[in-house]
């Protein structure tokens, strides 16, 4: 018996493994309230005029009518890609789309500002005039950028960048004016287009998904990075007190939740790999949240896990592991795929495993990494479900109900992510959670950001505001 041979080599079984990471990222609804609580104060807090956090007015007034016509362009600069986009919005909550995808870089996210805002005109301009076969001739369009990191505004076509997020790094265009640099881009390139809108994916996220369904007051992205919007009435807001607007005035707010417990630290159950991902990213220290449940950072998760028992001597031992060993090598991608395999051996997870990290598995190991992901990516769902029920707290849509159109990688391809944010949503508030439904939002960079165009310059052209 190895027991009695070995006295103190108590080899841990997987079993045990798993019982310790169950521990670490298991949320009870108790704590899940307690966040909960500090979500809204932190919100609170950055609505008022000297709020410490960044809560950001968007200037985009009130819902959409459902009628708002016309072509206008969009342009998406996200985590991951590049997006332009034709959108004809024809009323009665109808449009159409014509759009082309660039990949962005590694360096072009590390690249100068204006250099990185240049790339942008420039595949603008070419969409119009190839795509689309437009000259100057046939009119300039207006435009809608969807730009989704925090900036704060002082009117819609403005914005400067407070910090990149996501793993941006260009230099150069923190703390100024995105949109007037943008402006210079367009000029240098003599792109066709006006750029009337400058906002962040959850507004317009919320701006579409409530055009097709009224019913819609939350909107929350679950990508490369996590975040949410809603509507708030300008009474509520006393940041923005000085423009004089009528208390009862809706504007969407972007929430930028993402940063909540930055700093500080207080509130997050945070997990020593939430702590080495935040300490070796480009923004130590910020967006706390977002680091435990954003698209980017998930499958690092899981690999600093991956890594520490190897590291102890109690996986893949004898293997060459060097693959699993850099940094962001496991994407999130790999543990929606582990958590949709449903066949007895785990084939798709040896898959995972041999091709991309050229290690051999062995089925408890395998059902391990299933289970690990499972933790990891509920953990995530729960947490978001905080941030969602946060709001839905503030606003008191509790009794009502309300949809919250959600939008993202994570929410759209992660096997029972939804469920999971569900599930987190009746353990918060017991039965009556079942009242606020998370739905596939509409395309809320491409149709959103035209319908706030459309908004915008029907706005102007009324001289209202
Ligand atoms: C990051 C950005 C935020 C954006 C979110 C989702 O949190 O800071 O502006 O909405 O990612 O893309």
């Amino acid at each position: 018996n190895d027991d009695v041979e070995f006295p103190h080599a108590e080899k841990k079984t997987m079993a045990d493994h798993l019982r310790k990471y169950e521990s670490l990222l298991t949320l009870t609804p108790q704590r899940m309230r307690m966040i909960v609580h500090a979500i809204e104060d932190t919100l609170d807090n950055g609505l008022q005029k000297d709020g410490q956090v960044v809560v950001i007015p968007t200037f985009v007034f009130g819902w959409p009518t459902g009628e708002e016509k016309g072509d206008f362009l969009a342009l998406d600069l996200g985590g991951t890609n590049l997006r332009v986009c034709l959108v004809t919005l024809q009323g009665h909550g109808k449009f159409e789309v014509t759009q082309t995808k660039y990949r962005l870089t590694e360096e072009q996210k590390q690249d100068e500002g204006q250099k990185l805002l240049d790339f942008c005109a420039e595949c603008l301009d070419s969409f119009i005039r190839d795509t689309l076969g437009r000259t100057e001739a046939d009119g300039i369009l207006p435009l809608g950028f969807t730009f989704s990191y925090p900036c704060s505004q002082d009117r819609i076509d403005h914005g400067v960048l407070i910090r990149w997020t996501k793993g941006f790094g260009a230099p150069n265009i923190e703390g100024r004016d995105v949109a007037a640099m943008f402006k210079e881009s367009l000029k240098r390139f003599n792109v066709p287009a006006e750029l009337t809108a400058l906002i962040n994916d959850t507004t317009g996220t919320l701006i579409a998904s409530n055009y097709v369904d009224p019913h819609t007051k939350i909107a929350v992205i679950f990508g490369t990075g996590c975040n949410a919007a809603y509507m708030e009435t300008a009474g509520s807001i006393p940041k923005i007190n000085s423009i004089g607007l009528p208390k009862e005035q809706g504007m969407a707010i972007n929430c930028e939740w993402g940063a909540f417990d930055s700093f500080d630290h207080q509130h997050l159950p945070r997990t020593k790999y939430d702590i080495i991902i935040d300490e070796s990213s480009n923004k130590p220290g910020e967006q706390s949240f977002e680091k435990m449940i954003a698209g980017l950072y998930l499958g690092e998760i899981f690999r600093l896990i991956l890594c520490e028992l190897i590291d102890a001597g109690d996986l893949f031992l004898g293997q060459n592991t060097y693959k699993l060993e850099k940094a962001y090598a496991f994407d999130t991608a790999f543990l929606s795929l582990m958590e949709s395999d449903i066949t007895d051996e785990l084939l798709t997870v040896i898959g995972v495993f041999t091709h991309f990290f050229g290690v051999e598995t062995t089925l408890e190991e395998r059902q391990f990494f299933k289970k690990l992901a499972v933790l990891i990516g509920t953990r995530a769902a729960r947490l978001s479900a905080c941030g969602i029920a946060a709001i839905v707290s503030k606003k008191g849509y509790l009794e009502e109900g309300c949809a919250v159109g959600a939008d993202g990688s994570l929410y759209n391809k992660y096997p029972n992510f939804a469920n999971r944010v569900h599930t987190a949503l009746t353990d918060i508030f017991g039965e009556k959670g079942k009242k606020i439904v998370t739905h596939h939002a509409e395309d809320g960079s491409g149709v959103g950001s035209a319908i706030i165009a459309a908004m915008t310059k029907s706005r102007k052209d009324a001289q209202f505001f």
